[in-house]
């Protein structure tokens, strides 16, 4: 597995592999690395001869008074990961070569990156945008891999990458999953053990959501205050910051719970801000 840092020495290895007639894939991270990353790495494998990684914690896409500083920074062991899952190349760049002086562009995808978590997060999507499509010029893959938890993320960079011609496929992965249904997140570990015991009702509320939607096809408005409800019984900790239902191709809301809807929920505990999501089709049995 090669390690590098600068850009000059990702175009020179993908470059060869490349010639070799590998499928490039790239997996953007910011470290911290867990299940949900490494299910995408493995996905990657099975679909490309050749795997990037890239471990960035991106300073653009954090807010002024959001975890930057304390977000987890755990190279050596994210290395080792990467290395037990056959990992080809490991970009871990600076700041100063990602963002060199008078840097001044940004991508921004505006109405949806300002839906869901962009509300609290006005310019999170941004700052992902940006980083992300310099990557994509930086390692130029076949397939980019995205996991479902960041659902608007990947809808949004779908977006970005029809806009912008990108050569470059988007494939989502499943959200992999704590025994009790907690979607993985590496903010998962700032919580302290009543807030993290607490922390799987969002995954409860969401799925009793998707048995209604599938059973009555209810209101949304019926739908967000049942699921409200089952926070504030379950997961007293948590402040939600917002329940919504929306079209998943748009990111609108939607009244009615019929054909195919993302339910999508952000809650606060102390110590971290958790989101998860679920894909409903109101035609379908579910799984
Ligand atoms: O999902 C993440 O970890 C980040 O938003 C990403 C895509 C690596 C961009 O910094």
């Amino acid at each position: 597995m090669e390690i590098v840092g600068t850009i000059e020495e990702v175009r020179k290895f993908v470059s060869r592999a490349a010639e070799a007639e590998n499928v490039i894939g790239l997996v953007p991270t910011m470290g911290g690395l867990h299940g949900g990353h490494l299910s995408l790495i493995d996905a990657a494998h099975e679909a490309c001869g050749y795997v990037v990684v890239s471990i960035f914690v991106n300073p653009t896409q954090f807010g002024p008074n959001e975890d930057m500083d304390r977000y987890p920074r755990t190279q050596e062991a994210d290395l080792d990961a990467c290395r037990a899952h056959g990992v080809d190349l490991v970009f871990t760049p600076t700041v100063e070569v990602m963002y060199g002086r008078g840097f001044r562009t940004v991508v921004n995808i505006a109405e949806l990156a300002g839906a869901l978590c962009g509300r609290s997060r006005p310019t999170h999507f941004a700052g992902v945008c940006t980083v992300v499509a310099k990557l994509f010029n930086i390692v130029g893959p076949c397939k980019a891999f995205f996991g479902q938890k960041d659902f608007q993320q990947a809808v949004i960079i779908r977006r970005m990458v029809a806009d912008l011609n990108f050569p470059v496929d988007i494939v989502t992965c499943p959200t992999v999953r704590e025994r009790d249904g907690l979607a993985a997140s590496t903010r998962n570990q700032y919580l302290s053990p009543e807030p993290r015991g607490q922390a799987a009702a969002l995954n409860a509320g969401l799925r009793l959501a998707a048995e209604r939607i599938r059973q009555s096809h209810p209101t949304a408005a019926e739908v967000i205050n049942a699921i409200r409800g089952h926070l504030a019984t379950a997961a007293p900790g948590g402040k939600v910051e917002y329940v919504q239902i929306v079209d998943p191709l748009t990111l609108r809301d939607v009244e009615v719970t019929e054909g195919e809807v993302l339910v999508a929920l952000a809650v606060k505990f102390v110590g971290a801000r958790l989101i998860d999501n679920i894909l409903v089709d109101s035609r379908t049995a579910g799984p």
